[in-house]
């Protein structure tokens, strides 16, 4: 059962997912950016269905709160928040793909190739991972140059072939040839833990703190990452596709390699409450101000969806 810090804690991510998804609602519309030649209409369409439909927003939440922790600005925050939603939708997109997860099913909606077709989601994805990097290196941001290109180059890493695309890859070589313990946890890093980790370093890269915060942040950052997937392998097996808002029972089927899989979903539970409070002793040095991302650990392991 969720306790009330919980509840509490889901009303604030609510709130500020609706603030996330007005600033992307804004750099989704159809004006032209200078440079721009036009944005065509079913692929702009494709990549508001692929974004404005919903989500949990966790990614931006603790861009956001990573910041506050460091008194980053605020406005510059939102902007990197939405840039890494960008990524996350563009990942799910490409995820839900027949080459790859072959899903129908997303955040309670068609999945972008099957309300629109393959071709305008690859290039749906492909328009949201560039866009990212347009939102946080525009001068818009208002940073300084050497922290936006700081912050472009830590979620190309997280991005990318040594992070989320890698991670992908080797999720798929492993329904071939399935890896022991260390080469699942070193996936999960990857495909899910990057761009969670780049979250919780954000605030910190922000604010131009000191490189032990931002060590400190990035593994934070990893901790909940590795929680956050197998939170997901294990509703995969437990819930149901009309809370969760995408099939269930997809993992087992497609023999994906998990560690729910591979031990068992009593050692899972075990294994993310250690993850949890692993990840919370990290911010005691930060007093009150890590609460509302200690309150974020909580969450990742108690979801519904
Ligand atoms: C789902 O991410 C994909 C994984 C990395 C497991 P989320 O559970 O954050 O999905 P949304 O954004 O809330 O739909
Ligand atoms: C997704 O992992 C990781 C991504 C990079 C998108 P899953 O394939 O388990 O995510 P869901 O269950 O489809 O959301
Ligand atoms: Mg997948
Ligand atoms: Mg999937
Ligand atoms: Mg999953």
């Amino acid at each position: 059962m969720l306790d009330d810090a919980n509840l509490a804690f889901e009303t604030i991510l609510e709130l500020r997912a609706s603030s996330v998804e007005d600033l992307l609602r804004r750099l989704l519309d159809g004006r032209l950016q200078p440079g721009e030649i036009s944005r065509p209409d079913r692929l702009l369409a494709a990549m508001r269905h692929g974004v404005l439909n919903g989500g949990k927003r966790l990614r931006p939440f603790l861009v956001l709160e990573s910041a506050a922790v460091f008194d980053a600005d605020a406005d510059a925050a939102m902007r990197v928040a939405a840039a890494l939603e960008c990524v996350h939708c563009y990942s799910l997109i490409h995820d839900d793909l027949p080459a790859m997860d072959n899903d129908d099913l997303r955040r309670g909606q068609p999945t972008v190739h099957r309300a629109f077709d393959e071709a305008t989601a690859i290039l749906a994805g492909d328009s949201l991972l560039t866009l990212a990097f347009d939102i946080i290196a525009d001068e818009a941001t208002g940073l300084d140059a050497d922290r936006r290109c700081a912050l472009v180059v830590a979620l190309a890493r997280a991005s990318g072939i040594g992070g989320m695309a890698g991670g992908q890859t080797l999720d798929i070589d492993a329904q071939r040839s399935p890896p022991g313990e260390p080469g699942i946890i070193a996936l999960q890093a990857m495909k899910t833990g990057a761009l969670i980790r780049f979250a919780c370093e954000a605030g910190a890269i922000l604010a131009g703190a000191a490189p032990a915060e931002r060590e400190r942040m990035a593994e934070f950052g990893s901790a909940i990452g590795l929680a956050f997937q197998l939170a997901d392998d294990l509703l995969d097996i437990t819930a149901d596709a009309k809370s969760l808002g995408k099939a269930t029972g997809k993992d087992k089927a497609a023999g994906k390699a998990t560690l729910v899989a591979l031990h068992g979903e009593d050692w899972a539970r075990l294994q993310l409450a250690g993850l949890v409070t692993q990840a919370q002793e990290l911010l005691d040095i930060y007093g009150e101000r890590g609460a509302m991302l200690k309150a974020a650990a909580s969450f990742v392991a108690a979801r519904r969806k």
